[in-house]
């Protein structure tokens, strides 16, 4: 963790459009229309327009959702014209592109690559063409196949797979068939996660009308253990909670979130991080539209973040990542030790063995990452 730039270098735009909703997903989307695609992208102009003299020469970019690859070859054309007249671009920045499986072609990849996308992330989940029915996927496996095959073919080298594990029914033979699966295709990056059950889902009503089983605690610990050492043994530092990387794979964009170091965040319901300022966008679409063609930057909350609460989140936001926070970096950052503010806490968990400290870092033990969120809950 080094001590953040004076502007932010990192910016997150969000495509707030899917084909259709999958049954578990919380995010802030909607169907995708190509007319309101249009306007939604004319809006996203403005707002980069307005944040562009607030960055220093971008390092990192990633356009998530939604599905980005949803939107047409000549509206992606059009997105990635705006960025690069829009802002300054560093030569070896790193641009992430989420898609959804069966949702990208040979223009569409081509467009990206030239316009300097390096990394690409597919929603993936399951490597069962009857679970991906079960969670509302709009793909099977073999559109699965065919859309990782012509990234491959379009050049790139970077590429991410999303799965989740501990979903209904999933027995532990079901999610090593996944994972098994979905290493033989040496995906450079692998995000594992596990499934949470977000309240205003379809599968929050059924789960709690007794439609489905989860599978148990135990269970999902056994799954979660299963992958760190499937996936280590297989090449891949697990370098953060969900995330999994070949050798200097680790993506860039979200260490920036788990430093808790400034970034620009466009689109609708999208959030930012600047001067100590947390901001959360407005999220429906027509609002934010309207809020931009008045020239008005569509934000609809703020948090400052200074003191305790900064402190707070950056030692949580840091404690995903494997290697834990760098305690010489958090004193250069707030000008004390770590144990001033959570001296107490810290020794807590160090006694029960959930924390540790190494050379230069305070980490969780592996131990420590199957009750992380508890030691979350008693920093916020
Ligand atoms: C924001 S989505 C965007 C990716 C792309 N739209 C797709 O699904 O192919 C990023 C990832 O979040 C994960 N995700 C979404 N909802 C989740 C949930 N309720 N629990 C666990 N993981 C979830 C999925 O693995 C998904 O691929
Ligand atoms: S998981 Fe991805 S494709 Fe499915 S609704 Fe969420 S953002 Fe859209």
């Amino acid at each position: 963790m080094n001590t953040p730039p004076k502007l932010p270098t990192s910016l997150y735009i969000h495509i707030p459009f899917c084909a259709t909703k999958c049954y578990y997903c919380a995010f802030n989307t909607y169907s995708f229309h190509k007319e309101q695609a249009k306007a939604y992208l004319d809006a996203l102009s403005t707002e980069m327009q307005i944040y562009s003299p607030q960055t220093s020469p971008l390092k990192t970019i990633f356009i998530g959702g939604g599905t980005p690859s949803i939107l047409s070859a000549n509206s992606l054309d059009r997105l990635f014209t705006d960025l690069y007249s829009k802002f300054q671009i560093c030569k070896d920045i790193e641009i992430t592109v989420e898609c959804n499986p069966g949702t990208v072609d040979a223009e569409k990849l081509g467009i990206m690559k030239e316009a300097g996308v390096n990394r690409l992330s597919f929603g993936l989940q399951a490597m069962q063409d009857e679970v991906l029915r079960q969670l509302g996927r709009i793909h099977s496996v073999e559109e699965f196949h065919h859309s990782y095959r012509l990234a491959r073919e379009s050049g790139f080298q970077n590429i991410n797979t999303d799965l989740i594990f501990a979903l209904p029914e999933q027995t532990m033979e079901m999610w090593q068939y996944t994972l098994t699966k979905t290493i033989s295709l040496q995906p450079e990056h692998i995000s594992a996660y596990n499934l949470v059950m977000e309240e205003s889902t379809p599968f929050y009503e059924r789960w709690k009308n007794g439609q489905f089983n989860l599978p148990s605690e135990d269970t999902e610990a056994d799954m979660f253990q299963y992958t760190i050492d499937t996936l280590t043994a297989h090449g891949y530092k697990h370098y953060e909670i969900c995330n999994y990387a070949k050798p200097n794979r680790e993506v860039k964009h979200n260490i920036v979130y788990w430093n808790n170091q400034a970034y620009i965040g466009l689109g609708v319901g999208a959030c930012g991080y600047v001067d100590s300022v947390r901001y959360t966008n407005i999220r429906g679409i027509p609002h934010y539209n309207k809020s931009l063609r008045e020239l008005k930057k569509p934000i609809a909350d703020t948090e400052v973040l200074t003191g305790k609460a900064e402190k707070a989140e950056t030692l949580m936001l840091s404690l995903r990542k494997r290697e834990g926070i760098c305690t010489e970096d958090y004193t250069l950052r707030f000008g004390e030790s770590i144990d001033v503010e959570f001296g107490d806490i810290i020794q807590k968990w160090k006694d029960l063995g959930v924390l540790e400290q190494t050379a230069t870092h305070l980490r969780l033990t592996d131990r420590g990452l199957f009750i992380a969120n508890e030691v979350f809950l008693e920093l916020m």
